[in-house]
């Protein structure tokens, strides 16, 4: 039986459209699943949409029409990001759908009967705007409540809350016996600094009078449940009947961190008797002008256009490339020109079709045997293995930033190696020793491109399937011919191959 991977993103919130911080934890995941199916193991890949709350409420109010009707046309809105980026989730879940109130509603029910939910009366300052009570954390240094709080008066409000500080302890122990539970490993010691206070109980409740949009309570008809009670239970509720939790990896962003997903998830769990999910793989923020890429800052949809420009591929990989997992990166239209050109126009674009055009010109284009085997060629094949274990350990451990720029080390060794051999200059030897340096130059390379096509399978599938198949190689679905074996002699290339064409810029607008 093989090994499952149960990976997972965050479900976006349906109040908008989708932007660059979707689609790169998109991405990432995908890749994650793609590499993970390659490496022989059952994958099942969820993502999906966060439809309840206030926000949506509000927006379908302002619209005129209803929130379903609004949820609707914004599930269309992302599930065609998700086509446009190539992902391949095998399920897409919705909070509105029944099989998830089922499952939220039972979780509520069973937590209720335990004691675990309890109803309180909570006084205090409330913001009108925000819909929320606030803290004096919340007041500015003046004392004075800021602007984006609206009207602040003294409320009274029932509601009910989940017995979260009770856990605390239990958490603690388990994030420090578990080092791999936050990746990367930074994250954790942020989590347990903000354990060190102790933790209030959580409010898993809103009254229909301020809020009807969510999934009522089953024991109060009067309240709905509230934001994150209902959104974490969709990775349980995706696969509730399917026997594949805990889930081996959760893909989220720095903001849902710390409480929600190493807090509030992790709690409820403990609190039904289930296992926590395996990681939490934490990505930073992608930036524009150094500003967070969202929906309010209205700087993030058109950075998507890029992937309609220059294909679907070359996206995935600068954001593959360009984010370290963990960190922020600045996404700008120079960046994505530098590496579109740099790394996959002119070193591996380049690289193909050197070999392509070697390959015709001199073996009337049948990859040869290698009949010489030099230093050069030795070399290649031990920065062959370091690339490949590079490739390894960085996916190991989700790092594909790292597992790339590994490849890209060896695709320029390769393209330094062919001006070492100088396989234009063998072509016009005499001498037998030379005609096998010719030979086995182009079998080194072709190999050395076999291997790094499959390497790319998950990050640029099309593309490196492409490469392959224009090299004259079948596009494996599993690593099991991913060592140095010169599986390329004796098969036949195409003429020529544009992986990618040169991408005029946009007219400039007319004075
Ligand atoms: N609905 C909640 C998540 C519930 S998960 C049980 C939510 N939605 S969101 O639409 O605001 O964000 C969805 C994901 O996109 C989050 O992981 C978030 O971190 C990520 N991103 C949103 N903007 C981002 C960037 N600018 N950069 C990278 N990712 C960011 O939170």
């Amino acid at each position: 039986m093989p090994e499952s991977f149960y990976i997972t993103t965050a479900i976006d919130y349906a109040n908008g459209a989708p932007h660059l911080g979707h689609a790169y934890e998109k991405v990432l995941a995908d890749v994650l699943a793609r590499h993970a199916r390659m490496s022989g193991r059952k994958v099942h890949f969820l993502t999906g949409l966060d439809e309840h709350g206030q926000k949506v409420q509000q927006t379908a109010m302002k619209r005129g029409v209803t929130p379903q009707q609004l949820v609707d046309e914004v599930a269309v809105g992302f599930r065609e990001m998700l086509s446009e980026l190539g992902i391949s989730h095998d399920d897409y879940i919705r909070t509105t759908e029944p099989r998830h109130r089922k499952v939220v509603q039972e979780f509520l029910s069973k937590l209720h009967a335990d004691g675990l939910i309890f109803k309180d009366t909570k006084s205090g300052w409330y913001s009108v705007r925000q819909e929320q009570f606030l803290s004096d954390k919340d007041r500015d240094e003046n004392g004075a409540w800021p602007e984006i709080y609206g009207e602040v008066t003294q409320t009274t409000e029932e509601n009910y809350y989940f017995r979260l500080s009770q856990f605390q302890p239990w958490l603690v122990e388990h994030i420090r016996s578990h080092p791999d539970f936050i990746l990367p490993r930074f994250r954790q010691n942020q989590v347990l600094e903000f354990l060190k206070e102790p933790m209030n109980d959580l409010c898993i409740s809103r009254p229909k009078s301020r809020l009807t949009w969510g999934i009522e309570l089953p024991f109060d008809k009067e309240f709905v449940t509230y934001v994150w009670f209902d959104a974490l239970t969709n990775y349980y509720s995706a696969v509730a009947d399917k026997g594949l939790w805990p889930a081996d990896v959760h893909v989220i962003g720095k903001d849902i961190l710390s409480p929600p997903h190493a807090v509030y998830w992790p709690c409820m769990l403990r609190a039904m008797g289930i296992e926590a999910p395996r990681r939490l793989l934490v990505h930073g923020w992608w930036t524009i002008d150094k500003k967070k890429a969202s929906k309010s800052a209205g700087n993030a949809t058109d950075s998507l256009s890029f992937a309609r420009s220059h294909g679907k591929d070359a996206f995935r990989y600068y954001l593959c490339r360009e984010m370290v997992v963990g960190q922020d990166a600045d996404f700008s239209e120079a960046s994505f020109n530098g590496r579109y050109k740099a790394d996959l126009g002119n070193s591996l674009g380049n690289l193909v079709n050197r070999l392509l055009n070697m390959v015709g010109r001199n073996c009337a284009g049948v990859v040869p045997a290698p009949a010489a085997d030099e230093d050069p060629e030795r070399s290649v094949r031990s920065l062959w293995a370091d690339a490949r274990r590079t490739y390894d350990e960085a996916f190991a451990e989700h790092q594909v930033s790292r597992a790339l720029e590994g490849l890209w080390t060896f695709i320029n060794a390769l393209n330094a190696y062919i001006e070492t051999r100088a396989p234009w200059k063998l072509a016009k030897s005499t001498e037998p020793a030379d005609r096998a340096r010719l030979d086995s130059c182009l079998a080194h390379v072709s190999e050395g491109l076999r291997l790094v096509g499959t390497a790319l399978l998950p990050v640029m599938p099309d593309t490196a399937a492409t490469l392959l198949r224009h090299i004259g190689q079948p596009v494996p679905s599993d690593f099991g011919s991913f060592d140095w074996s010169l599986a390329g002699s004796g098969v036949k290339v195409a003429e020529k191959c544009i992986l990618f064409p040169q991408i005029d810029p946009p007219p400039a607008p007319a004075a």
